[in-house]
Parts: C-alpha cells; structure tokens; sequence
C-alpha cells in the first residue's frame, strides 16, 4: 500500500471548467514528488484536493490504508506550505510555529521542545520572537516549513513554495528542502512550474498538461524518454529540436526540404510514409565537415553562455538551436551536423506519442 493514492480524481469547478480529468497516482512511502507543468494545467487543485481545500467531483484518495476524500482538511494529517508562506503577521515566529499544536491540545512543555528542534534544524534560534514582518523572504519560508514540519503530518504538501525567493535564494532553499525532507523521511507532493527546480528535487516527476497526466518518472526517464511531444518540449533548455519528416523505408527520414538522414532502423512501431517528428536535444547536436547521414544546418544568431554555446538558426525551414562547448564565428552560416543515432527521438506527427524505444 502507498502512501498516497489518486484513482481517477475529476474536479470540475461550479462554472464547468474541468481543473482535473481523470487524475491517477501512487506515491511510495518517503517519496519525494514533483508536480510540474504550465501555469493553469491544474497543479494547485490537485494538491488542494489532496488537503481537502477542495472538494473532488468523482473518484478517490487515500492516505496510507484510509480513503480521505470525504474527510475534512483538519483529519487528514497533512502539512501545506504556501508560496505566500501565509503566517499570522501579528505572532512570533514561535507561535507561528507552535499554532497547530495549541489547536490540538499539545502541553506547553511539548511544544516548547518540537518548536525549538525544527528551530535549530531550520536555523531560527535566534530569530523565534521576532514577528514576521522583521524576517527576510528565506526566513519567512523557513517559518513556513517549520510550522509544517512540527506537526510530524504523514504527508507535505508544498505549492511553488520558492517562487517568491530570489535566484540564489530559490537555489539554497531548494537545497534544504531537499535535506529537511530525506532526514525527515516524510512522503512529499510538491508543486512548480520550474522545470530545473522540478528535475532537481524529484525522485519522481508528474508532468501534467490541461488536467492530465502527461507522464510519470523519474528525471532521467521523463528527460533521456520523452513520451510525449509536450513532456520534450517542456524537458531542456533550449529545448528538444522537433523536426517534421516522413519515414522512407525503415533507416531514413525525409526532412520537409527534401534532405535524407540516415538513422537506426526501425522497428515495427512506425511505417514506411509514416509523418513524424525528429527530436534532437541541443546538446546532442554537433557541427562538423565531415560524414554521410548529415543535417544541413543554417546558422543565425549564437549565445554567449560561458561554459558553453548556444547557436539558434534553421533545419529545412524549422527553427534549430544547439548548444556547443566551442564555436568560432564563420565566414559562412552554412554548416551540416551530426548527432548520435542513440539519442534521436520519435514522435507521431499526429497524437505526439513517441513511437521509438
Ligand atoms: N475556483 C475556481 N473556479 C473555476 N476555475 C478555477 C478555479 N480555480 C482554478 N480554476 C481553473 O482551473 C485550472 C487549473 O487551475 P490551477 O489548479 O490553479 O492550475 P496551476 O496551479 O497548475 O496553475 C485553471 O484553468 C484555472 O483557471
Ligand atoms: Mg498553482
């Protein structure tokens, strides 16, 4: 039995908008789960329905060996943090902290030693009679967590909990997150529509998409296994070059301006004639003067990055970028490129599934 189960959750809001269509999910005990997808494809609804902040329309949940779904937020034993860290501006942080045991009876002596221990792991010693308004952003978020994580919940939930932090804050967050929650062991949902933060906290991804599930895995699986056209473009920055071409045979690919490629054979999964897309990640794409089975390639704008390089500009018409360890400015935008054969992606031009292995 997992620790958190959604069997075909629907939730359809009373002005008829349907937020989630048919939502299924198991989730381990400990696991550490990441929500992500575009803003609006129904992350915040899931993980209310989950709280009980909202009612589901149909289907079921369940916490460890209980269905939940009809019992009230209070019952649930679950801990949410907010991106707006929704504390009482007029109390301490101790009593921030220290709310929800008052409200479920705990002895002062009790509290006193929960709050100072998540204190001393979150860092706010010093800072626990302070009101909030006297506290950074991180510290605030920190209270946040802190008030989660005294109540020992089977389960936290966190809705884009960094996206008010700035850039470096986000990263040293993410990063205690990330510690907190393997030293607590507490089977985690979280939220975000930051494909980076997502990849790096995961144990497993959901990408979700207008109220479904596009696919489940962990980062390497949903990165390095695209099953979807929009998990590839969603994955990677820049993201997946997808190319229009139609299958010649079972080992060549006809790109729109009449240019052959060569690649592995394909299996039964695809037909000759078959219209497809090519996905090559930028980073599997190299420049080169030499070989057979070539892309030409015309170059447009490249982008400084440091370590590396981006240049953007065209295959057959469609928009191409790769990112480069060295590129030297040419006299000519010309150039043909080379890929490896075993990291080629194929999607149906039609539904976007992937049809390779
Ligand atoms: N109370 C509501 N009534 C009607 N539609 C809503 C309500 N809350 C959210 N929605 C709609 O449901 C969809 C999913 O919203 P939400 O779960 O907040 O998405 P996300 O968190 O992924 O940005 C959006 O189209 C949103 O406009
Ligand atoms: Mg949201």
């Amino acid at each position: 039995m997992g620790a958190l189960k959604l069997d075909n959750v629907v939730k359809t809001y009373a002005n008829g908008h349907q937020a989630m269509k048919g939502i299924s999910l198991d989730i381990n005990e400990g696991e550490f789960l990441v929500l992500v997808g575009p803003s609006g494809c129904g992350k915040s609804t899931t993980l209310r329905s989950i709280a009980g902040l909202e009612s589901i329309t149909s289907g079921e949940i369940h916490i460890a060996d209980e269905r939940v779904d009809e019992l009230p937020p209070a019952k649930r034993d679950i801990a949410m943090v907010f991106q707006n860290y929704a504390l009482y501006p007029h109390m301490t942080v101790y009593n921030n902290m220290a709310y929800g045991l008052k409200n479920r009876g705990y002895s002062a002596a009790d509290i006193a030693e929960k709050v100072n221990a998540a204190a001393k792991m979150l860092e706010l010693t010093d800072y626990l009679q302070r009101k909030p308004g006297q506290l950074s952003g991180g510290q605030r978020q920190r209270v946040a967590m802190g008030r989660a994580m005294v109540r020992q919940p089977k389960l936290f939930l966190f809705d884009e909990p960094l996206s008010n932090l700035d850039a470096s804050l986000r990263l040293q967050m993410r990063l205690e997150i990330k510690r907190l929650q393997r030293s607590l062991g507490t089977t985690s949902v979280f939220v975000t529509h930051d494909q980076v933060e997502a990849m790096t906290l995961a144990d497993r991804l959901v990408i979700m998409n207008k109220g479904e599930i596009e696919q489940v895995g962990t980062p390497k699986e949903v990165y390095h296994k695209p099953q979807t056209t929009f998990v590839a473009k969603f994955l990677g920055s820049p993201a997946m070059n997808l190319l229009p071409a139609t299958l010649v045979g079972k080992n060549q690919l006809k790109l729109d301006d009449g240019q052959l490629i060569a690649i592995p054979d394909q299996e039964d999964a695809v037909q000759d004639g078959q219209r497809l897309y090519l996905g090559l990640r930028p980073e599997n794409v190299s420049l080169t003067n030499e070989g057979n089975g070539l892309i030409n390639f015309v170059a447009k704008v490249s982008e400084e990055l440091g370590a590396t390089q981006l240049l953007h500009g065209e295959v057959a018409n469609t928009p191409f970028s790769l990112n480069l360890s060295q590129f030297d400015q040419h006299e000519t935008e010309h150039f043909s490129l080379t890929f490896d054969p075993q990291q080629i992606h194929l999607f149906d031009y039609e539904t976007g599934e992937r049809v390779n292995a």
